[in-house]
């Protein structure tokens, strides 16, 4: 079976990317099972229903969220009844919404784990004992596991990858918006990427208005980031080719799509 995986969804010009290419994605690719991380769908900060449904309307199975999942309020409206929402795991108990769902697609169930890091982070609770019991509740059910593990540290996504090789299909770091080169297929059959990249603004800085990144650099300064409307857009994601019976995957290719690196349908 195959996934898709389009990671962090940035504003309106993260939105219109997924819009315009996820059918040419799917035509292309014929994923059976498709997931985006949309923890930056509004403006940037956090997630709405009305965009939640938009991304399941245009073929999306799970939603993945990450360090911004409560900072749009409206959050708090919705979640409970989101089934096809995933925010990380490891937030402390008590939290609204969960960490882990099943999807069923094309004849496919597949467990789908949102994790968050610690260094450079929030505290939280472990994510590593958080992934070992989710993964055995999931592999009762189904040996197509998903993790996306929402980290900065470079260190935390390989050191989560190896620990989960073998018994999950893949890990795919998000959060740090810039797509890595190392996706690979770990000894023990688990897809890792240490980070699938953004999806939004090409010529910004994350994402956010790079006058404004650059002035906070220059002069330390509390400002404001606002997600520029107009300009050039880039897509990241990578499908995975993952064994239909035991779980372990095949194959992880990038996928980026910008003015440099222009979408091609073949
Ligand atoms: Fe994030």
């Amino acid at each position: 079976m195959k996934l898709l995986f389009i990671g962090d969804v940035v504003g309106s010009p993260g939105r219109d990317m997924v819009s315009e290419y996820l059918p040419k994605l799917k035509d292309k690719y014929r994923p059976d099972v498709i997931i985006i991380n949309g923890e930056n769908a509004a403006g940037g900060r956090g997630i709405t229903e009305k965009i939640y449904r938009g991304f399941l309307n245009l073929g999306a199975h799970a939603i993945t969220l990450g360090n911004h999942t409560w900072d749009n309020k409206e959050i708090f409206q919705f979640i409970d009844d989101a089934k096809q929402l995933v925010r990380p795991a490891n937030f402390p108990n008590g939290t609204p919404g969960k960490g882990m769902i099943f999807v069923k697609a094309n004849g496919f169930e597949v467990a789908v784990i949102s994790l968050q890091g610690r260094t450079f982070m929030p505290a939280l609770d472990d994510p590593f004992q958080a992934a070992n019991s989710l993964i055995k509740k999931a592999r009762e059910r189904t040996p197509i596991v998903f993790v996306d593990f929402h980290a900065e540290a470079t260190s935390e996504k390989q050191a989560m990858g190896w620990y989960l090789d073998g018994k999950v299909s893949a890990v795919i770091g998000t959060h740090t918006h810039i797509q890595t080169a190392d996706n690979r297929i770990l000894p023990n059959g688990t897809a890792y990427l240490t980070d699938v990249g953004m999806t939004g603004p090409y010529d910004a800085i994350l994402g956010m208005d790079r006058d404004a990144v650059v002035k906070k650099f220059l002069t330390g300064l509390p400002v404001r980031f606002d997600v520029p409307k107009n300009g050039r857009k880039l897509l990241s994601a990578c499908i995975i080719d993952i064994h239909d019976k035991t779980g372990m995957a095949k194959k992880i290719d990038r996928i980026l799509v910008n003015e440099d690196s222009p979408f091609l349908s073949e």
